[in-house]
């Protein structure tokens, strides 16, 4: 919480704002909402309300007890010539109903090199296309991320695990609050941007609006000689999606080092998991490095489990995932959350106790937000 306001401080522990500022000026401490609050004033807090404040990130905790088992997640292990070329992640982003799902599922139905015969294909929210640009074949990996205004966290670890982002705006909407949101991800992330300015077969679709009010934004395509590519698309019409898909790998050729290690034991993300009636604990996950493999032991937040089985964006089953792809896991004891990572370990016994004690602490967290809830109220009765 170190150099957090009082009102990100009560977000987190899930109490008002309001009742903490009340509560510090009745210990003669004049705090307001906005303003960052030291440590001694979160110790003050504590004490009041029983409540121990932790200091220390949940990051650097989890990055403790992955270290007490000899693990580490988010590098790249051996040297420069073991890794190898990567597709890049593409999250597609923007407001709510501007077309991120149908710009999607027209890439995947006007670009698919491979068969797709036969087989439901299944919406899993991320999956990779073999696209042709400039004769090339050329592997794309796209995440696909909710407009609604309740999913900014998904957004936010969105950006964090994507290459390129591609903004969708729609033509006939413009800039919305999500469209914002979004922009300000990509850019704290550092993602370079393409645009994709949809519904242009709409009579009322205004793109050169659309750019007038992102070049606001500080996002200046390029035709205005900035530096960011704006492509006009119709997902319905199935328009300029070889453009779209042209200007994603011009950009990770231009600017990104795509390359990964395939030959170390896998770790990536959860984009999403759910509960299958007749599978159980479904979790779609990327791989980040390594080669994932049915069989493997691992541990994805507090889930564990051993891949039972894999399947591909088709539904059809594969025995291994490398670098940048996604695949549906099979195998988990519960589903994990979107945005909490995943690793292979040694062994089941290993990804169990990882798992325990990451629940133990999710536990342990959520009953301290209750006691301080509690402590809260108490206070604010008497
Ligand atoms: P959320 O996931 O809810 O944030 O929405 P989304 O951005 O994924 O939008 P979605 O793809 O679901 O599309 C929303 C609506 O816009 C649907 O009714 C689509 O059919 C329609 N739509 C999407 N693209 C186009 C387009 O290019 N032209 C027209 N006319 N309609 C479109
Ligand atoms: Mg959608």
């Amino acid at each position: 919480a170190r150099g957090a306001s009082l009102t990100d401080f009560a977000e987190k522990i899930g109490v008002d704002a309001a009742a903490l500022v009340q509560m510090l000026f009745s210990l003669g401490e004049m705090v307001t909402a906005t303003e960052s609050v030291n440590d001694e004033t979160l110790e003050l807090l504590g004490e009041e309300l029983n409540y121990v404040v932790e200091v220390v990130s949940p990051e650097d905790e989890d990055r403790e007890l992955l270290e007490s088992f000899d693990l580490e997640f988010g590098e790249d292990e051996g040297d420069e010539s073991d890794l190898a070329i990567r597709p890049p992640v593409v999250t597609v982003m923007g407001h709510v109903d501007h077309g991120k799902t149908k710009l999607l599922d027209a890439l995947r139905k006007a670009n698919v090199v491979a068969k797709e015969a036969g087989g439901i294909t299944q919406h899993i929210g991320a999956y990779q296309v073999a696209a042709e640009v400039d004769g090339d074949e050329r592997r794309i990996t796209f995440i696909d991320t909710p407009g609604h205004e309740a999913f900014t966290a998904m957004r936010a670890r969105g950006a964090q695990a994507t290459d390129i982002a591609i903004l969708v705006v729609a033509a006939d909407d413009g800039v919305m609050p999500q469209t914002v949101e979004a922009l300000n991800h990509a850019k704290a992330a550092n993602v370079p941007i393409v645009v994709a300015v949809n519904k242009i077969d709409k009579p009322e679709a205004d793109p050169t609006k659309v750019r007038g009010q992102l070049t606001e934004y500080g996002l200046v395509p390029e035709e205005y000689g900035g530096d960011a590519m704006f492509v006009d698309v119709s997902a319905k019409s199935e328009l300029n999606l070889d453009k779209l898909l042209e200007a994603v790998v011009l950009t990770a050729d231009a600017s990104l080092d795509l390359r990964a290690n395939p030959h170390q034991d896998a770790q990536g993300l959860v984009v999403e998991a759910h509960l299958d009636r007749g599978r159980g604990p479904v979790a779609t996950v990327l791989v980040q490095r390594g080669t994932l493999r049915v069989g493997d032991s691992i541990v994805a937040g507090p889930a564990h489990g051993r891949v039972r089985a894999m399947l591909d964006e088709h539904g059809d089953n594969i025995e291994a995932a490398d670098p940048s792809r996604p695949a549906m896991v099979l195998g988990l004891n519960a589903a994990p959350s979107a945005g909490q990572n995943f690793i292979v370990v040694e062994d089941d016994r290993m990804a169990r106790q990882i798992a325990e004690k990451r629940e133990a602490r999710e536990r342990a967290a959520m009953q301290a937000k209750r006691r301080v809830r509690r402590s809260l109220e108490d206070f604010m009765a008497s």
